[in-house]
């Protein structure tokens, strides 16, 4: 083990993240009420032009009226690019008005460490001005050219202590690159293989090599499950925790998705009591189920236990309320 090492950040059950317009207070009830982990507020893409201001205000009631906690969810806010007029008052009217509610705002679009630099000093003087105790954290979208040919700087945290998550957009990326699409996050005949493989591995390494949870981005097409689900399954081999749901339909298919099987989770257990055991005789490596585990398997198994006790602890708080 090298001795520079990054540990998780923060830990949070992200599998599934639902998109939700800021412009649509009905769909904000509607996700609150939802399956998913996860909700991201949005004031960027799904909101027009002559909307932004009043999905802001929706927004901001819906921090401070709905108790997300309570709901079992993490609450996020997509605010507007930083090549846009809209990001600074995104930022200020939001943390003012509802930052002790929320928990994470996305960032779009990200292309140097510099642009969460930017984020960065704005919340923390917001928070510092308001007396705010809650530490607001950032996860910022890799959708762009520039950002992927970054990706690892901006993973590094330069700049900000509050960087969680990076996640791929993979519309914008599309847009940016010029990659011919046929569906949003979908896999183009054309290319013998998976074209977004390459990228999203790319990210996902970056995250863990700073500590930063990987999420995968949308994908477009809501009548397609077998295809979203297939998403989700090479999504998460590599290693990403969660993906979008950019409709309710694809929350649980996500929560399936990203949730260990049950055998996974009770065979980490058992390689975790196991070494235990052999550790207490002095013993690095142990046999389980006739096959060898070591200080790896630990590893490996705690990674798959650390997610079921997520897991586990949503739904107790779900039967509690
Ligand atoms: C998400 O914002 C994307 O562009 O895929
Ligand atoms: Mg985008």
């Amino acid at each position: 083990m090298s001795f520079t090492q990054y540990k998780p950040v923060a830990t949070r059950l992200q599998r599934s993240e639902l998109a939700c317009p800021g412009s649509n207070p009905s769909m904000i009830e509607k996700a609150a009420n939802s399956a998913a982990d996860f909700v991201f507020l949005d004031l960027e893409d799904a909101v027009a032009p002559n909307d932004k201001v009043q999905a802001r205000k929706n927004i901001i009631e819906a921090l401070n009226d709905i108790d997300w906690k309570a709901k079992g969810k993490t609450v996020s806010v997509r605010i507007n690019g930083l090549d846009t007029h809209y990001m600074y008052r995104d930022v200020v009217d939001v943390v003012e008005q509802a930052g002790s509610k929320l928990d994470t705002i996305l960032v779009p679009k990200v292309g140097t460490p510099h642009d969460l630099y930017m984020v960065e000093a704005m919340v923390t003087q917001i928070e510092e001005a308001k007396g705010l105790t809650n530490r607001i954290g950032l996860e910022a979208l890799i959708e762009t050219a520039i950002g992927m040919a970054n990706v690892e700087d901006i993973a590094r945290q330069h700049y900000t202590s509050r960087l969680e998550a990076l996640h791929f957009g993979v519309a914008d990326f599309a847009a940016s690159r010029r990659s011919r699409t046929v569906v949003i996050g979908g896999l183009n005949p054309d290319y013998p293989g998976d074209q977004w493989h390459a990228a999203i591995d790319r990210m996902v390494t970056a995250c863990r090599a700073f500590g930063l949870r990987a999420i995968d981005g949308p994908f477009g097409d809501f009548n397609d499950p077998d295809a979203y689900i297939a998403a989700c399954k090479r999504a998460s081999v590599l290693g990403c925790e969660g993906k979008w749901a950019i409709h309710p339909s694809q929350i649980e298919m996500a929560n399936d998705m990203f949730s260990p099987p049950a055998a996974e989770v009770d065979r980490a257990r058992r390689i975790l009591v196991a070494l235990d055991e052999a550790a207490a005789q002095g013993k690095g490596a142990a046999s389980l189920d006739g096959r060898m585990i070591d200080a790896a398997s630990a590893r490996m198994a705690q990674n798959v236990v650390t997610v079921a006790e997520a897991i586990e602890a949503k739904s107790g708080a779900a039967k509690a309320a």
